[in-house]
């Protein structure tokens, strides 16, 4: 037998710490709690922007405030595999599915292009729309091209225009959602563009990465909590006793930002200005306070504050969402970065390849 391989690398778990590559989109700065899109702060960017316009920043690095672009049409193959999905279909499948039938309709040629981007972006809102109108028992919507992309999906969701205030804030929760530095679903569009795969491709498997529950978000485990919790005054004793059990509070804590989330504050301003505000929009404010107390006594050591999730969750009831929908709604906010992140792996490729450590057997022979 010959001796097992020694050159062992140094070796980081999940990747944690180290740099595996270069972006111009997106900055976390998780100490100071900012995050910037091609340099601008996110705080403004909500205030003074839409989706579009954030979408269009990201994918040409022109801030064009006027910016728009509406949902589009579903190609009739992509209509007929929707309708053939059981109503118990997960929407994240259904969009993951979707969206690789859409590649399959479409010329995608290399290397991927902004209208390419554009037109997935379009695209998918109006197929989780389609969706979650069949497996309720109604007919799909045509997309209304003078709306906005936000305001024409929930068109297309409910059949009804919804008010300025309410597409405001969902389109609010679009921009937060867009872009977050080398997530894992980031990351994993990248490897399959480096691979000079297709556009549809990297957006599939980035779905799947972002279907996990350590990535998809907490947004409807924040409406459990809360309404297990009841009334402020019973809070206090729920998050005791929930700490006291080990449990995770859902909305608070992040990997990266010792600082309280500016995804949050600007979602916070954003769900108290809600014209439909779920009634339990002040219990969440109020509650806040007591977890924050509560988690900084059990972990003076570690600075946990509230995350994006926390106020995504008003926002997202308050426009009338499913909470079955909100990891796909996250989804489908997340499509500008993965597209943009598609386009800047593309104009500098390098085929994504990390090597590995083996420790397995040493060389052998086979059993006689
Ligand atoms: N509630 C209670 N305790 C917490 C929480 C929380 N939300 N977050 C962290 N802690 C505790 C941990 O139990 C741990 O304590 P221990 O050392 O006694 O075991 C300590 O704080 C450190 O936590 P880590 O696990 O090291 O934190 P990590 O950086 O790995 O986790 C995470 C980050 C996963 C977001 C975590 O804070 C969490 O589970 N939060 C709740 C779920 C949530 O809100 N997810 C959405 C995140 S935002 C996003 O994904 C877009």
């Amino acid at each position: 037998m010959t001796d097992a391989p020694t050159t062992q690398r140094p070796y980081s778990p999940g990747l944690e710490g180290v740099i595996a590559g270069e972006t111009a989109l997106g900055y976390v700065d998780g100490e100071n709690g900012r995050l910037l899109y091609r340099g601008y702060r996110i705080g403004d960017l909500v205030a003074r922007g839409t989706y579009s316009a954030v979408a269009n920043l990201l994918w040409t690095g022109v801030w064009e405030p006027a910016h728009r672009l509406s949902t589009a049409e579903i190609p009739p193959e992509v209509m007929t595999i929707l309708r053939a999905l059981p109503a118990s279909t997960k929407p994240m499948d259904a969009l993951r599915t979707a969206v690789s039938a859409w590649g399959a309709t479409q010329e995608l040629p290399w290397p991927p292009t902004i209208a390419q981007a554009r037109a997935l972006t379009s695209f998918s809102p109006s197929a989780l729309a389609a969706f979650a109108r069949l497996r309720a028992g109604d007919e799909p919507i045509e997309p209304d091209l003078s709306l906005d992309l936000v305001e024409g999906f929930l068109y297309q969701l409910t059949g009804v225009k919804p008010d300025a205030p309410t597409a405001r804030a969902l389109d609010a929760y679009f921009i937060v959602g867009s872009e977050h530095g080398f997530n894992a679903s980031t990351f994993t569009a990248r490897v399959v563009t480096s691979t000079r795969s297709d556009i549809a491709s990297a957006v599939v498997a980035a779905i799947g990465t972002m279907k996990g529950p350590l990535h998809g978000g907490a947004p409807s485990e924040v409406v459990d909590q809360l309404s297990q919790m009841g009334s402020p005054e019973h809070a206090e004793v729920w998050v005791r006793e929930a700490l006291a059990r080990g449990d995770r509070l859902m909305g608070f804590g992040h990997r990266v930002y010792r600082a309280y989330d500016p995804r949050a504050a600007a979602l916070r301003t954003v769900a108290e200005g809600m014209k439909h505000r779920p009634d339990w929009l002040e219990l969440a404010i109020q509650v806040e306070d007591v977890v924050l107390r509560l988690l900084a006594e059990k972990h003076p050591e570690r600075a946990l504050k509230t995350n994006v999730e926390f106020y995504a969750a008003p926002v997202l009831m308050g426009v009338g969402l499913a909470p079955d929908l909100f990891p796909a709604a996250f989804s489908l906010s997340r499509h500008a970065g993965w597209t943009a992140h598609v386009l800047e792996q593309a104009a500098d490729n390098r085929l994504i390849r990390p090597d590995v450590n083996y420790v397995g057997p040493a060389e052998r022979d086979l059993p006689a």
